[in-house]
């Protein structure tokens, strides 16, 4: 009888331990998976004349609304199509970010 208790108990803590390990297991995955989704985001290719990527945009974005300057502090939009094909990626990626602006504009 004794024996069966503490058998019990002992799965029981397995099965605890088990559950913790699985479920900080799905979370590291879920995490991971996460990570590597925001990385794949950040090397999109933005600029494709220049081979900017989103990552080069990021910190400029912050900074300004307007797309020639994005440009210019880039370094994009002056390449074969002369920025016809990035800059209406720049500008929809302003518009995504304006929230960030009004935010540092609000703190300082
Ligand atoms: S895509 Fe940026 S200059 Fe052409």
């Amino acid at each position: 009888m004794k024996y069966c208790f503490l058998k019990d108990q002992h799965n029981g803590l397995n099965m605890t331990n088990e559950q913790k390990v699985k479920e900080l297991t799905d979370q590291t995955q879920s995490h991971n998976e996460e990570k590597e989704k925001m990385y794949r985001q950040l090397k999109r290719v933005v600029c494709i004349c220049k081979g900017i990527s989103l990552s080069k945009f990021l910190p400029v974005l912050k900074d300004t609304d307007n797309t020639q300057d994005v440009h210019e502090k880039v370094g994009s939009g002056d390449g074969g199509c002369q920025g016809r094909r990035c800059s209406p990626r720049v500008e929809q990626l302003l518009v995504k970010s304006a929230p960030l602006r009004s935010d540092s504009d609000e703190s300082s």
